[in-house]
């Protein structure tokens, strides 16, 4: 297993509406595996395809309490109720803004081994469900937020950046 680069904003991998999975085989199976180990590493509750540079439509998560998997061909439906908290993306690293998203769905897709997915989540779980299945549509949570939001998330953005390239220059 291997912890792979993450791509970030500006590159355009993260844009595009990924294509849907066809293909269930081993190579498969070994990049789901090395995206559980960047996940865990970075550390993060998911992550999709896109994020590692593959743009097929699938992610992998773990929300920290029992609830962890792959889904490939993501569909949402029955999004009830609006919640607003907290959220951050691997791809946009160090912000986290207030994001409005259902508190409950539905999402069917596909397993590892290509059968069918049909589950229902709320909370923690379903804001993941709903922030990765955007990433394989080429949608980030910033597109989500009004332009106040955005330009906040941007700011952040570049004081992480900052603050990153100074310790990095310590460390010469
Ligand atoms: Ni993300």
């Amino acid at each position: 297993m291997a912890v792979l680069p993450i791509r970030t904003l500006g590159d355009p991998v993260l844009r595009e509406r990924a294509r849907d999975v066809e293909r269930f085989d081993r190579s498969l199976a070994r990049i789901v595996d090395d995206m559980f180990e960047t996940m865990y590493a970075a550390p993060g509750v998911g992550l999709a395809a896109p994020q590692v540079g593959i743009s097929l439509r699938f992610f992998v998560y773990d929300d920290g309490e029992g609830n962890r998997g792959f889904v490939a061909n993501p569909e949402l439906s029955e999004l009830k109720r609006e919640e607003v908290r907290d959220e951050g993306c691997l791809s946009i690293p160090g912000p986290f803004y207030p994001t409005t998203r259902a508190l409950r769905v539905r999402l069917r897709g596909q397993g590892l081994r290509g059968e069918p997915i049909d589950v229902r989540a709320e909370g923690l779980l379903a804001r993941i469900f709903q922030h990765e299945t955007d990433h394989t549509l080429g949608v980030l949570y910033i597109d989500r937020l009004d332009d106040e939001g955005r330009r906040q998330v941007m700011r952040m953005l570049r004081e992480h950046e900052l603050r990153r390239v100074q310790e990095g220059s310590r460390n010469l």
